[in-house]
């Protein structure tokens, strides 16, 4: 069984259930429900009569219950690419770029009730600044909070181009290639939608989740992710008595070579770690 959590427009699952025998179960999990109808599209040659599919919307968060829920276990793959899709940073019309003018939204699941505005409006100076600091790793976090407090006591901020432009006075115009506003942009994001807590509960029930044997590719693209992704998997790195397995990492980090980064610049930060769940037999455990 191969299981994409982050399905997005589906061309990781598509390659993995070509790769199934038949018989095969391929799952793919998405929070975004546009990306799971489109996904549905996109794997329609995928031929139902050799591989079970199985397309989910759900948070990855609650991956234990939603694999309960379709009655499997045992994944031999699971993959993990975290972050926005280019159809939500550049089509959803749900405010994730700064480069467009919408409104202030962010989220993935639509059906959920925080968005992007409330955060910006609602939230307390001290919990904005913490929040572009901890999660835009933002050096100029606590300016850029007070200038989003001083204009919102004006009227509340509901779209993107004008936090953009309150971002940008704040800090005083572009940094070297990078907007003065990527960073803001992404804290907000990943407030949002709860992207560390997601991943801190995820990434347990991925490790039970594995079969013996069973791998996790997981792709990260931020040093906040790194760290939940070695912090999390950490307490089954090491025969505990508790199992009969550990999780143990394959090779070294994987990142984009030069000619990968000129063809999609957004790679440029990502890092591929794979995990194998090992079976630890009694005489190594002791
Ligand atoms: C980088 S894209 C994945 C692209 C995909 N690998 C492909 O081949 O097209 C990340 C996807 O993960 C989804 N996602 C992010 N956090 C999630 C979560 N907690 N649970 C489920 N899906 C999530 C997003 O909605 C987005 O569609």
């Amino acid at each position: 069984m191969y299981v994409d959590l982050t399905l997005g427009a589906a061309g990781h699952l598509r390659e993995m259930a070509g790769r199934l025998t038949p018989g095969g179960v391929a799952v793919g999990v998405d929070r975004d429900a546009r990306a799971v109808e489109q996904a549905r599209i996109q794997l329609q040659s995928v031929s139902y009569a050799r591989v079970e599919l199985h397309l989910v919307q759900g948070n990855f968060g609650d991956i234990g219950e939603i694999m309960a829920r379709l009655g499997l276990t045992k994944a031999d793959r699971v993959l993990m690419d975290l972050g926005l899709s280019s159809d939500q940073l550049e089509t959803s019309g749900r405010g994730f770029s700064f480069l467009r003018d919408e409104p202030l939204d962010m989220r993935q699941d639509t059906d959920q009730q925080l968005t992007a505005a409330e955060v910006v409006n609602d939230y307390s100076q001290a919990e904005l600044e913490r929040i572009i600091r901890e999660y835009g790793e933002e050096r100029q976090a606590r300016r850029i909070a007070e200038a989003i407090c001083r204009r919102r006591n004006a009227r509340r901020i509901e779209r993107t181009e004008e936090l953009a432009g309150i971002i940008t006075a704040a800090v005083g115009g572009r940094r070297g290639r990078t907007h003065p506003a990527t960073r803001t942009f992404q804290a907000i994001r990943m407030e949002v939608g709860d992207e560390v807590g997601q991943l801190t509960r995820g990434l347990p029930q991925v490790a039970e989740l594995l079969a013996i044997g069973g791998r996790l590719a997981i792709i990260t693209f931020h040093s906040l992710e790194d760290k939940i992704v070695k912090g999390s998997l950490k307490p089954f790195s090491r025969h505990g008595g508790r199992t009969d397995w550990q999780i143990v990492r394959l090779g070294r980090v994987i990142r984009p070579d030069t000619a990968e980064v000129r063809g999609n610049p957004r790679s440029r930060s990502a890092k591929l770690r794979v995990y194998e769940k090992v079976r630890v037999t009694k005489a190594e455990a002791e």
